[in-house]
């Protein structure tokens, strides 16, 4: 079957190449490029540092600031990438409408996913007004006495505030009470990506669990129509809004499973294309709230490295090139996250030896040039014949490895 939206696959650095542009190079975005290299892709890895994780495998780099408008349209208009994969919400995403317009290149999934998503505000409004979709009772409000009214008006405590524009749990809290507004309210300010002062109050939600459901959007070889495939739900805990370990599968309820694979479908549905989506589920009992989505691997799907037949990494490769995935569980797995612990230009990591020792264990470094404190650095996976065992097992390597200043 021929597929015009899909370029054929060829030769990296001649004139038959398939170029895919990475916006963003991070860890996740190093392990889709060791993807699309392994299929004969030219890879451009672009982020705003030099020598990040994904510039290390890729063919070539750039370093700008992708939320520079111009500066971006330079890079994507002198290397011409057939493909577009934004790897973070921070980018002039209404210059990637507009090049997916005019049919420069393709954008993964699609430019508007990448619009929508960057801003609490244009995925939380598509999800429960324009789909309906389960969420938190939630407002949009741009002063502390806006937030305030919301607040006692409507939504209650506790409730959960978080700039419109930011990731990573970045300005978010939680409040108790009305002692803690206006704190949240000047952490929100510092904490958002344009420094504006928009934000979303939301009701907190008491989950039993949350999950990540990775949805993959791909073409399916015997129908030649884009199919919904989903990996198996994972879970994960976060700690101030940063994820710190996942596991997978997570056990569920089948009515919660057939409610969180409705709305994976659906939203997933709505911001249309092909590629993975990491969408973002609380549960309680039978009932399934919507959170939000990524519109690329997840970094709580890290542990699919270890735990699944394809990992998210090769699935949005493969989706993105109109390939056949394959979603299936290997082996119970988890991931624990290492972070820097120290601030230094460069790192020493000691007791990987040991800490891989045990069977069934294994590691992402990721080579990033700078650690601080709270910086991921790195990743333990695991696989055991349960989740809670490789759990643990995740744990004890991350924590044997030891990272320290280089000098
Ligand atoms: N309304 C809510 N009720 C209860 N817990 C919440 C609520 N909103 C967020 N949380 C908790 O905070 C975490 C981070 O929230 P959210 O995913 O919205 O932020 P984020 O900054 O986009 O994080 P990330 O970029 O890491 O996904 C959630 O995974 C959940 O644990
Ligand atoms: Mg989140």
């Amino acid at each position: 079957m021929k597929d015009s939206s899909v370029p054929l696959l060829g030769t990296p650095l001649s004139e038959a190449a398939l170029k895919v542009m990475l916006l963003g190079s991070g860890e996740l975005g190093k392990e889709v490029t060791i993807a699309l290299q392994r299929l004969g892709v030219e890879v451009i890895a672009v982020d705003r540092y030099e020598n990040a994780p994904a510039h290390q495998v890729a063919h070539r780099s750039h370093v700008v600031s992708m939320t520079d408008k111009e500066a971006l349209r330079r890079i994507i208009l002198a290397e011409k990438p057939d493909v577009i994969v934004p790897e973070i919400e921070a980018i002039a995403t209404d210059l990637l409408v507009e090049l997916e317009d005019a049919g420069v290149a393709r954008v993964i999934p699609t430019a508007r996913a990448a619009q929508l998503t960057m801003n609490r505000e244009g995925i939380r409004r598509l999800a429960a007004e324009t789909l309906g979709l389960p969420v938190s009772p939630y407002q949009f409000v741009d002063s502390l006495d806006a937030l305030r009214q919301a607040i006692n008006n409507e939504i209650g405590y506790p409730c959960v505030i978080k700039p419109v524009m930011s990731s990573s749990g970045k300005g978010q809290s939680v409040l108790k009470s009305a002692a803690d507004l206006e704190k949240a309210w000047t952490y929100a300010q510092e904490g958002g990506r344009t420094g504006k002062g928009r934000v979303i109050v939301e009701g907190f939600i008491n989950f039993d669990y949350e999950i990540t459901l990775l949805t993959v959007r791909y073409r399916d070889p015997h129908s030649g129509q884009v199919e919904t495939a989903f990996c198996e739900p994972i879970g994960h805990h976060q700690l101030d809004g940063d994820y710190i370990e996942s596991w997978q599968p997570h056990p569920m309820n089948p009515h919660a499973l057939e409610k969180a694979r409705d709305i994976a479908k659906t939203v997933t549905g709505s911001l249309g294309g092909m590629g993975v989506f990491g969408v973002e589920l609380f549960v309680a009992g039978e009932q399934v709230w919507f959170s939000e989505v990524s519109p690329r691997p997840h970094d709580t799907g890290m542990v699919t490295m270890i735990s699944q037949e394809q990992s998210e990494f090769e699935l949005h490769a493969r989706a993105m090139l109109g390939l056949p995935v394959n979603t299936q569980l290997r082996q119970p797995g988890a991931s624990s996250v290492i972070y820097g612990g120290v601030q230094a230009q460069a790192v020493k990591i000691a007791n990987v030896a040991q800490a891989l020792a045990e069977e069934g264990t294994d590691i992402r470094l990721f080579g990033k040039p700078e650690s601080f404190v709270k910086r991921r650095m790195g990743v333990a996976l695991a696989s055991a014949a349960d989740v809670q065992q490789a759990l643990e097992k995740a744990r004890r390597v991350s924590s044997t490895v030891a990272i320290s200043a280089a000098s």
